[in-house]
C-alpha cells in the first residue's frame, strides 16, 4: 500500500494533492487526483448497431442503437432501449421483432445518418443505398450489406424512464459468408472491420491484444515449441 502511494504521488500533474506524508491515505489521494460527477451513462466502448424493422418494404426503417446488449447465452437474448418518442418505437411494438445489424466501416456514414435522421422523413434504405432482405424468421428485413444479422423476438417491453428496454429471444443470425475463413470454415468478425462508438465519437478497432483465457493459459502452448522460428 505505501509504495502505491509513493507511486501515485510521485506522478507527475498531482500538484494539487496537499497531503502530507504524515496523514497520507488513498482516499485523500483518490479525492485530489480523480473528480465525482453527477451519475450518467458513461460505460464505453459500445457498439453503434443499426437496428432494422417494420414488416412490409412501406413500414421497412432503421434506426442506431448504442444501448444494445447480451443479456443472456441460454437461450440467447439481447436488448435494445429505444425512446418511446422514435418512428422506429411503434414499428417493432406492433411487430415485436427486428434485427440488429452489425455495422462496419463501410457502413460507418450511414450509422450515423440513419442515427439523425428519422423514418418519418426519409426511406432510409434507399437514401443509403443499403439493402433489405427479408429475414427467415422475423418479418423485419436484414441489412444485405451488414457482416452479421441477429434476428431477434421480443419477448418483454419494460418501460425503464427515457427509454423502454426491449427484450428479446436471438432466433435467427445471419452471416455474411464472405468473411468465413475458408481453411477453417469459421467466421473471422476481424475480417469484418467492425466500429465501436465511444463518447459521441466513432472508432475503427484497434489491434488484437489477446485471445479469451489468453492469461491462464500454460506459458508453453503460448511460445513456439523449440526448434520452431519464433
Ligand atoms: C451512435 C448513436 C446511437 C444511438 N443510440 C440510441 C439508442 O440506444 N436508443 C435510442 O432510442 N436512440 C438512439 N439513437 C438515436 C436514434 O437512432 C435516432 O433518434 C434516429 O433518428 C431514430 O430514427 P427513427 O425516428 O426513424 O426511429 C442513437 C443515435 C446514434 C447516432
Amino acid at each position: 500500500m505505501t509504495f502505491y502511494l509513493v507511486r501515485l504521488l510521485k506522478m507527475e500533474n498531482r500538484d494539487n494533492c496537499k497531503v502530507s506524508n504524515q496523514s497520507l491515505n488513498i482516499e485523500d489521494v483518490s479525492r485530489a487526483s480523480h473528480v465525482s460527477w453527477k451519475p450518467g451513462t458513461l460505460i464505453y466502448p459500445l457498439p453503434a448497431v443499426m437496428i432494422s424493422c417494420g414488416s412490409t418494404p412501406e413500414e421497412y426503417n432503421l434506426l442506431t442503437i448504442s444501448w444494445v446488449g447480451t443479456i443472456c447465452t441460454n437461450p440467447p437474448m439481447c436488448y435494445i432501449s429505444v425512446r418511446p418518442g422514435r418512428h422506429s418505437y411503434e414499428i417493432i411494438k406492433r411487430n415485436m421483432g427486428f434485427v440488429i445489424n452489425l455495422t462496419n466501416e463501410n457502413m460507418a456514414y450511414a450509422t450515423d445518418w440513419c442515427g439523425i435522421k428519422s423514418g418519418k422523413d426519409f426511406d432510409k434504405f434507399e437514401e443509403m443505398k443499403l439493402t433489405p432482405v427479408k429475414g427467415e424468421m422475423v418479418k423485419a428485413p436484414i441489412i444485405f450489406e451488414s457482416p452479421l444479422c441477429i434476428e431477434c423476438r421480443v419477448k418483454e417491453i419494460i418501460p425503464l424512464g427515457s427509454h423502454d428496454m426491449f427484450i428479446a429471444d436471438v432466433i435467427n443470425i445471419q452471416a455474411d459468408k464472405k468473411y468465413f475463413e475458408p481453411d477453417t470454415d469459421t467466421f473471422d468478425l476481424a475480417k469484418a472491420k467492425l466500429i465501436a462508438y465511444s463518447h459521441g465519437h466513432y472508432y475503427k478497432l484497434g489491434e488484437e491484444i489477446g485471445k479469451f483465457g489468453w492469461t491462464v493459459k500454460k506459458e508453453s502452448l503460448l511460445k513456439p515449441p523449440k526448434g520452431e522460428l519464433s
